[in-house]
C-alpha cells in the first residue's frame, strides 16, 4: 500500500501491511496479531517525514465520534475520539459556541495525535483546554486514562514523546471548554492586526477562529496543495549568553523570554537570515512565506527533505552557534 495519501508531506513510500481501524475492539485485536511484530500507528500523518518503505503493519486510526460528557454553569467536558480530524473538531466546538480551541483552528492532523506534541499556535496550547485522554497500552492491551499532570506537557512536548514514547495509542481526548464568559487570547501580534483588518473590536470565538484561519492561509502552505508538515523545526530555547552573542552580530534578532536565564528565538528567523527562505531544490525546498516550513512540491523523497533539513541545521549551528531540533518525527 502506498502511504502517500496518509502523510501530509505527500511522500510516496510503501507499507508492507496496512489496516484501517474504526473500533476499539478491532484495535485491541490487531495488537494481538503475532505475525506482525513491527507495527506503526498512523493518525493524521501531519507530523511525519517518511524516508523509506515501511516494513511493518501500518495501523491507521480512524476512531470517530464526539460527545458531550458533562456540563457545569460555565464549562463543558467534550470527548472526541482519536480519528476525528482536528480542524473539523474545532469547527464543531465553535458551532456549539464552546470556547478554548479557536486559536488552534486549521492545524493539520487528528485529535488523537494532538496531545503528543501539545499542539500550539497564537499564544494557546492544547494543554490549556486539555482535561484527560484515554490510551491503549500496547504491552498490556488495556486502556489507561492520563490526566493533565500525567501528560507532563511542555512546549511541543509531552510524556508521549518522552518516557511513554511508542508505548501507548491515544484513543480519545477530553477537553474542558467554556460555554460562556469565553477567555479570548487575542494578544498575539498577528491576531491583533488581522482583527484590525477585519474591523472587529469585540470579537467572538468564531471571529477569532476566522482571523486565525486568515493568518494561517496567508502564511502556511495548504498540505492538500503543497506537501508539508507545518513547522519542521522547534523554536530553540537558548541561554541568554548565546542570545547576546547573536544580538551583538544581528541587532534585529527577535526573541521571547522563557525564564530568567533563557530566551526562545524563532527558528524561522534563523533560517531566513541564513538565506534559506524560499530556496527551491528541484521539487522540494523551504516555503517562501514561512522559513520554518519545508515543502514537497510533488515527487520529492523523504530522504531529500531530510538531507535539506540537515544542511539547514548545520548552517544554523555554524552561523549562530544554535542547534535547532526537528519537530516532525522522522521515520
Ligand atoms: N520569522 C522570520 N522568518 C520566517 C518566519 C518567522 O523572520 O520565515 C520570525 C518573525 O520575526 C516572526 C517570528 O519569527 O515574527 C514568529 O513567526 P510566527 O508568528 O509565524 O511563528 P513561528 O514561531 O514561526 C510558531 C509555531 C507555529 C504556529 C505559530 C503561530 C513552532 C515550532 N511553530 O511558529 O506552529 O502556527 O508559532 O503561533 O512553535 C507548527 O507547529 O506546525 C506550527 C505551524
Amino acid at each position: 500500500v502506498s502511504l502517500k495519501p496518509y502523510n501530509t508531506f505527500g511522500i510516496d513510500v510503501v507499507a508492507k501491511h496496512f489496516v484501517t481501524i474504526s473500533t476499539l475492539e478491532d484495535l485491541k485485536e490487531v495488537l494481538t496479531l503475532k505475525n506482525y511484530p513491527n507495527k506503526l500507528v498512523l493518525g493524521g500523518g501531519s507530523n511525519l517525514l517518511l524516508t523509506k518503505d515501511v516494513d511493518a503493519l501500518v495501523i491507521l486510526i480512524r476512531l470517530k465520534g464526539i460527545s458531550i460528557i458533562s456540563k457545569t454553569d460555565n464549562t463543558v467536558l467534550v470527548k472526541a475520539n482519536a480519528g476525528e480530524n482536528w480542524h473539523d473538531f474545532v469547527l464543531w466546538t465553535l458551532a456549539h459556541d464552546f470556547g478554548g480551541l479557536e486559536n488552534l483552528s486549521l492545524i493539520p492532523g487528528n485529535v488523537g495525535t494532538s496531545p503528543i506534541q501539545n499542539i500550539g499556535a497564537y499564544g494557546v496550547e492544547l494543554k490549556d483546554s486539555f482535561e484527560s485522554c484515554e490510551a491503549l497500552e500496547i504491552e498490556t492491551n488495556t486502556i489507561t486514562t492520563f490526566n493533565k499532570a500525567a501528560c507532563a506537557f511542555g512546549y511541543r512536548n509531552s510524556i508521549f514523546k518522552q518516557h511513554a514514547k511508542g508505548q501507548y495509542i491515544i484513543t480519545s481526548v477530553t477537553f474542558k471548554l467554556s460555554t460562556k464568559n469565553h477567555q479570548l487570547h487575542t494578544n498575539y501580534g498577528a491576531i491583533i492586526s488581522e482583527l484590525d483588518t477585519m474591523k472587529i473590536t469585540d470579537p467572538t470565538i468564531q471571529e477569532v477562529s476566522k482571523a486565525v484561519i486568515a493568518i494561517r492561509e496567508s502564511k502556511l502552505p495548504n498540505p492538500k496543495e503543497i506537501g508539508n508538515s507545518g513547522s519542521f523545526f522547534k523554536n530553540p530555547v537558548v541561554d541568554k549568553s548565546v542570545y547576546l552573542e547573536v544580538l551583538n552580530q544581528f541587532p534585529n534578532v527577535p526573541s521571547y523570554p522563557v525564564s530568567e536565564t533563557q530566551v526562545k528565538i524563532p527558528a524561522g528567523w534563523l533560517i531566513e537570515t541564513a538565506g534559506f527562505k524560499g530556496k527551491r531544490l528541484g521539487n522540494y525546498g523551504v516555503h517562501e512565506k514561512q522559513a520554518l516550513v519545508l515543502v514537497n512540491y510533488g515527487g520529492a523523497s523523504g530522504y531529500e527533505i531530510l538531507r535539506l533539513s540537515e544542511i539547514i541545521q548545520t548552517t544554523i549551528k555554524r552561523i549562530f552557534n544554535i542547534t535547532i531540533e526537528s519537530e516532525v518525527n522522522i521515520l
